[in-house]
């Protein structure tokens, strides 16, 4: 039997203290945390009978399908006949299989059979401990002594990896470890241990590389996004600074954070006209910051069952894996639907630090084209501290853009004059100037094609400009005749119907 940690020592300790003083216990926790070990253990220090998820499936063959409940009643019925202690383990695997979302017919029935196995276990004056993640049927809840498992502390990391890994963990800083991914369990820690078991190769970097490799899950699959890189980014330099100082230092670099005191900001406002690198900032991010990165974007559809499932769910995983930044890209698109409150009440309760163990260790980051549709009660002082702006690249920049963009450009049409190139697309984006140059291409391309002769690059740019600028000209007059249309409305119109009502 493996030997128990420190605080799961403790545990098993106190239980023990009040052994003789109750009848009904209930030990409870998430999986991972050695639920099973100590109800051997206490087995072993106390006696009796221990109950095992397989002797419920073996007494169940046979037996109606229908009445589980009733193997469960005779299999406890029995062992406290036959015994003073009797410790009953996953019992959530039971309740589970009458689940109510299922058919099973005799739904809530589990209430009655917990209510007489209490009473026969006071009754009898023996010792009954139920070993659940779940909660109990609330007719044993009230009579039981709650006993929980806390998550893992440093000297529980320092005594598992030891009993996986032997005596080379030694070596380990483990206060480093557990401040990178303070709530792995046994299994994952096993896993790590395994894994350097096998490569004999043990240093903290390296275990945290692995653990950001491998058990850090993101929501993100890297091989899917874009190889990108902060120094691929251009004219944004305090943009990346900031994000560099205030999220990924205190997240990179465990000894200055620890000499600091330093924390990554709680909320982080990314705000720019659209095209300006919000997105592609994310991406630089996601690659730098692997497992501790969480992405809730337009794929994540809001309003629905599902969208509140998801959220959910990446939420837990970034609180699991804190220190780590939740970035939430095109917030105002998601808050421009006024009904999206679920996500809301989350970032609230995120950013204002109500989240207990993550306090402080979950960065939510957002990124808008348009402050009016964000709640104005998230961007209150205190809940966003960061405020970011990405802008449309200046003169200097739409040169080197150009630069980057026609670098790889046939000889024959290589080398134009970057300097009228950039003046004659001043208030575009990097997004626009990737398409102008794309769309001067094609028209050289085009040229080509037809067997004209070909001009200089720069007279296919000029023209990809002025196209696009006639065409943004016409995008914003029918814009602004929609807006006046709208304005003119009668009060009584219905927006979703379209109609008169
Ligand atoms: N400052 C920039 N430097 C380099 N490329 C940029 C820059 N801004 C935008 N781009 C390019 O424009 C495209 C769109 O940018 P994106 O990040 O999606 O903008 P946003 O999210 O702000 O709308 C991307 O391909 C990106 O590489
Ligand atoms: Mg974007």
């Amino acid at each position: 039997m493996p030997t128990l940690s420190p605080s799961q020592q403790t545990v098993c300790d106190s239980l023990q203290a009040v052994w003789s003083y109750h009848n009904l216990f209930q030990l409870w926790s998430y999986s991972g945390l050695g639920r099973t070990t100590m109800v051997a253990e206490l087995h072993h220090r106390l006696g009796g009978i221990r109950l095992g998820i397989q002797d419920f499936v073996s007494a169940q063959i046979g037996r109606d399908p229908t009445a589980i409940e009733d193997t469960i009643y005779c299999v406890v019925r029995d062992a406290l006949q036959a015994a003073d202690h009797v410790f009953v383990d996953d019992w959530h695997l039971l309740a589970d299989s009458m689940s109510p979302c299922g058919h099973y017919p005799r739904a809530g029935y589990l209430e009655a059979v917990g209510a007489a196995i209490a009473a026969l276990a006071t009754a009898s004056r023996k010792r009954l401990l139920i070993a659940s993640e779940s909660g109990l049927p609330q007719s044993m809840n009230s009579q039981c002594f709650p006993q929980g498992i806390g998550e893992f502390d440093v000297d529980d990391y320092r005594h598992l990896c030891h009993a996986y890994g032997g005596d080379a963990t030694g070596t380990l800083d483990f206060e480093q470890l557990y401040r990178f991914a303070p709530r792995l369990n046994a299994y994952q820690l096993r896993e790590v241990c395994d894994h350097f078991v096998r490569t004999d190769v043990w240093s903290t970097d390296s275990f945290i590389d692995y653990l950001r490799e491998r058990q850090l899950v993101s929501n993100v699959r890297l091989a899917e996004v874009a190889p990108v890189r902060f120094e691929d980014l251009i004219g944004v330099d305090d943009v990346i600074e900031g994000l560099l100082k205030h999220i990924v230092m205190p997240l990179e670099n465990d000894t200055l954070a620890q000499q600091f005191d330093l924390k990554p900001k709680r909320g982080v406002l990314l705000l720019g006209p659209p095209g300006t690198g919000k997105t592609t900032i994310g991406k630089a991010l996601a690659h730098r910051l692997r497992g501790k990165f969480f992405l809730i974007d337009g794929t994540v559809i809001s309003g629905t069952d599902r969208f509140y499932h998801q959220i959910h769910s990446i939420f837990q995983l970034a609180r699991d894996n804190a220190p780590s930044v939740i970035f939430i890209d095109d917030s105002d698109v998601i808050f421009e639907n006024q009904q999206e409150h679920g996500l809301y009440r989350y970032l609230l309760t995120m950013l204002d630090g109500l989240e207990g163990q993550s306090n402080g260790r979950v960065c939510v980051m957002l990124t808008a084209m348009e402050l009016q549709h964000i709640p104005p009660a998230l961007m209150r002082s205190g809940r966003v501290e960061l405020w970011l702006e990405t802008r449309y690249p200046s003169t200097a920049a739409r040169v080197e853009l150009l630069q980057r963009l026609t670098a790889s450009l046939p000889a024959e049409i290589a080398g134009f004059d970057l300097d009228s190139a950039a003046l004659a697309t001043d208030g575009c984006s990097g997004a626009d100037l990737k398409r102008l140059v794309n769309d001067a291409k094609t028209l050289c391309a085009w040229d080509k094609f037809q067997g004209h002769e070909i001009q200089p690059f720069s007279a296919y740019l000029l023209q990809a400009v002025s196209s696009f600028h006639e065409k943004r000209a016409e995008y914003h007059a029918a814009e602004n005749r929609g807006r006046k249309q709208r304005a003119n409305r009668p009060a009584w119109f219905d927006v979703a119907t379209g109609k008169d009502n």
